[in-house]
């Protein structure tokens, strides 16, 4: 044990029930995992839980659209995620369901403490409402033409063309993904958390809490920004948790998921007779540490530090942001394969990889992390195939063939494992601190130098002369105490490997103090490979399948997935085939030619005004310089996709385009036949 052993309760951000654990999840599973597993090292009494986050309405659709009941999905759904969580060696002392007694208890003593004080509001407030589906809709479920810049198919929240926030009502032509219909503007009475009566609490806690330099400039944009009251309740139809004394009206998911966090310990504390309020009294001395994706800061850092704080609770020790997986320098993509599920990973490679590499790129900041599937395969192979795995597998056979399994029964002083022992601490600080790329760095280097030792060393010439060949045995039990030593430093994020090497080196399972014991008159079994090369086919092999998943999903997820993304995951580039719904999102119309022009400094591009009738005018750069003449073009009529995201180019931007059909050499725009054909038409 440690001088002095820490309590500490750990959590990462609760996945949602309605769809699988993928590559993206893993970065901060794998972050926490670690983290979780080092202070179980060092001797802490750590506990790390997790739950499903349950409720909401992209699940209670999903459930509807695969006709099965909320419940039955989510269940199914948990199961899943644990065997993924546990086969990737995700070790969480509990894992439990937001959609629980215990959160139920919880969420409802909180809100009543909350509402006791004060701190609830009631604002009738206009929403969006689908008349057809009869319910409220979610901003996600509601799309239309963003009333800033006008360009189509924004979603209800916010512009991705121009950035502009604004409410679903306010786009114009808002139509509701649901039905297809358009909303109506209908009032409700909610519930809002009185954030703002919180602020100066905020700041001042928020100065000292242990969070990230970039996340502390956040909060002063936040701050800046004005805190408003939080809408904390939805409508019927909703899946989630009643208000108490209400009948038509839920708690909104996200009140309730974070109290997840205490409900899972409460369960635990049934599980293993802990106290609860050692970890969540206001008063506590323990610790308690969340890890999330830096899309959820907002509701962990203001949220719910407020209502930890007004329900007389504790307030989390750290909160520790991390930012988005992409794969080969892109978001994952569906269509390119890079959109990965655990488990078609780990049909062909072993956790530990991705851990590995993962670990080897993760620093405290809050940065995306880029699996690039190369790299990937050349890091494992070289460092841990190559340099650490090749130290036992190289220096085994001397011990079991000329020395009978037995290391030797003293170490003389060596100054490759008085090095190891000197960077211990460092390395130890280094977890710490979640620089787990730097300790992984310095690991690696220590790993160098040990393989170093043996080649300076060359037991394999010694071995066969008769006066050396008594040295080769100290030579092999310094090299494998080297390895040993590495495999403690790296028990955090290879656990499995440990494991195995504990096997062959007949050990207990090592702790962190173990490193200052030296390994010395030990019997060894015998050594089994510990771990192979991956091979291009393989992670060819992940793509290939991780393409065919997407094509087997079927049109179930397109909707689900779109309003509820999971947390650490940009945005999902959709299937590459396309059916009628993904065709209607194309708003192609004809457009009128009013002014060609050519562009200076660019060969291929021609200037194009065009007027498409009722959506005005736009303007938009075409590369068909080479084919007309920009006077011939002006009064032509053209085919035009008006909804293409605006697209800033070197000249200037571009709004949509137009089509042209060519074969590489000619080119001919699509011009229709007919004299009714008017610019504005829709092409259908
Ligand atoms: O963003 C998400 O994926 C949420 N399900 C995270 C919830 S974390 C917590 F607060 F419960
Ligand atoms: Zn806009």
């Amino acid at each position: 044990m440690p001088a002095t052993t820490r309590r500490i309760l750990i959590t990462s951000a609760l996945p949602y029930a309605n769809g699988p654990i993928h590559l993206g999840h893993l970065v901060e599973y794998i972050q926490t995992d670690i983290w979780a597993r080092f202070q179980r090292l060092r001797g802490h009494e750590t506990y790390y839980i997790c739950a499903d986050d349950a409720h909401g309405s992209p699940i209670m659709l999903r459930a509807e659209k695969e006709g099965i009941t909320p419940k039955q999905l989510i269940d199914k759904t948990q199961r899943e995620h644990q065997h993924d969580f546990s086969r990737f060696l995700i070790e969480f002392d509990h894992y439990h369901s937001t959609h629980s007694p215990e959160n139920q208890q919880l969420v409802e003593q909180i809100y009543t403490t909350l509402n006791q004080q004060g701190y609830i509001l009631k604002k009738t407030i206009s929403q969006a409402y689908d008349a057809e589906k009869q319910i409220f809709l979610p901003d996600r479920y509601v799309k239309g033409t963003c009333p800033n810049c006008h360009t189509p198919e924004q979603y209800g929240d916010n512009c991705e063309a121009c950035g502009a926030t604004y409410s679903p009502l306010d786009l114009i032509n808002p139509y509701s993904v649901l039905s297809n219909t358009p909303p109506e503007e209908r009032q409700s009475e909610h519930y809002f958390f009185d954030l703002p009566q919180f602020e100066s609490f905020l700041k001042q806690r928020l100065e000292t809490a242990d969070i990230q330099e970039s996340m502390r400039n956040k909060l002063a944009e936040w701050f800046n920004e004005g805190l408003q009251a939080w809408d904390i309740s939805r409508d019927a139809p909703y899946w989630g948790f009643n208000i108490p004394e209400e009948k038509d009206k839920y708690f909104y998911v996200w009140l309730d998921a974070p109290i997840g966090y205490m409900a899972s310990f409460k369960a635990l504390c049934a599980k293993e007779n802990l106290n609860f309020d050692d970890f969540w009294h206001k008063d506590s001395t323990t610790e308690l540490y969340h890890f999330i994706g830096k899309d959820i800061a907002y509701f962990h850092t203001l949220f719910w530090t407020a209502m930890l704080h007004a329900s007389n609770h504790r307030q989390p020790t750290g909160i520790y942001c991390h930012g988005f997986l992409t794969v080969n320098g892109e978001k994952m993509s569906k269509s390119r394969g890079t959109f990965i599920k655990v488990d078609t990973y780990l049909k062909h490679l072993r956790p530990e990889y991705l851990r590995y590499y993962f670990a080897a790129k993760l620093s405290a900041k809050v940065e995306d992390l880029d699996l690039n599937l190369e790299d990937f395969r050349q890091r494992i192979n070289s460092d841990l195939v190559g340099k650490l795995v090749n130290l036992a597998s190289r220096n085994a056979p001397f011990i079991h063939k000329h020395f009978d399994s037995k290391l030797s029964a003293q170490l003389p002083d060596s100054p490759l494992l008085a090095h190891l022992q000197s960077e211990r601490q460092a390395i130890a600080e280094l977890y710490e601190k979640r620089e787990y790329s730097h300790a992984v760095r310095k690991i690696m280097q220590l790993t160098d130098r040990a393989n170093e030792y043996i080649d300076q060393q060359k037991p394999w010439v010694k071995i066969k002369n008769p006066e050396d060949k008594a040295s080769v045995q100290e030579i092999a039990t310094i090299a494998l105490n080297a390895f040993y030593q590495l495999i403690i430093l790296l028990k955090p994020i290879l656990p499995q490997l440990a494991q195995d090497a504990e096997a062959f080196l007949q050990t207990q399972p090592l702790q962190w103090q173990d490193l200052e014991k030296p390994l010395i008159n030990q019997t060894l079994a015998p050594y089994q490979p510990l771990m192979q090369r991956i091979e291009p086919q393989q992670i060819d092999s992940i793509i290939k399948d991780s393409k065919e998943d997407m094509q087997q999903e079927n049109q179930l997820n397109s909707t689900t997935n779109q309003a509820n993304q999971p947390s650490s995951t940009p945005p999902i580039e959709e299937s590459a085939h396309i059916n009628i719904d993904d065709f209607a999102k194309i708003d192609l119309r004809l457009a009128k030619i009013v002014r060609a022009e050519a562009v200076e400094g660019a060969d291929k591009l021609l200037s194009l005004t065009l007027d498409v009738g009722e959506l005005g005018q736009r303007h938009v750069f075409a590369g068909i310089k080479n084919h007309y003449q920009a006077q011939d073009l002006e009064g032509q009529l053209v085919a035009y996709i008006a909804n293409l995201k605006p697209r800033k180019m070197r000249f200037g931007l571009s709004e949509g385009m137009i089509l042209a059909a060519g074969d590489g050499q000619t080119l001919h725009l699509l011009n229709p036949n007919g004299e009714q054909a008017k610019a504005g038409m829709k092409i259908r």
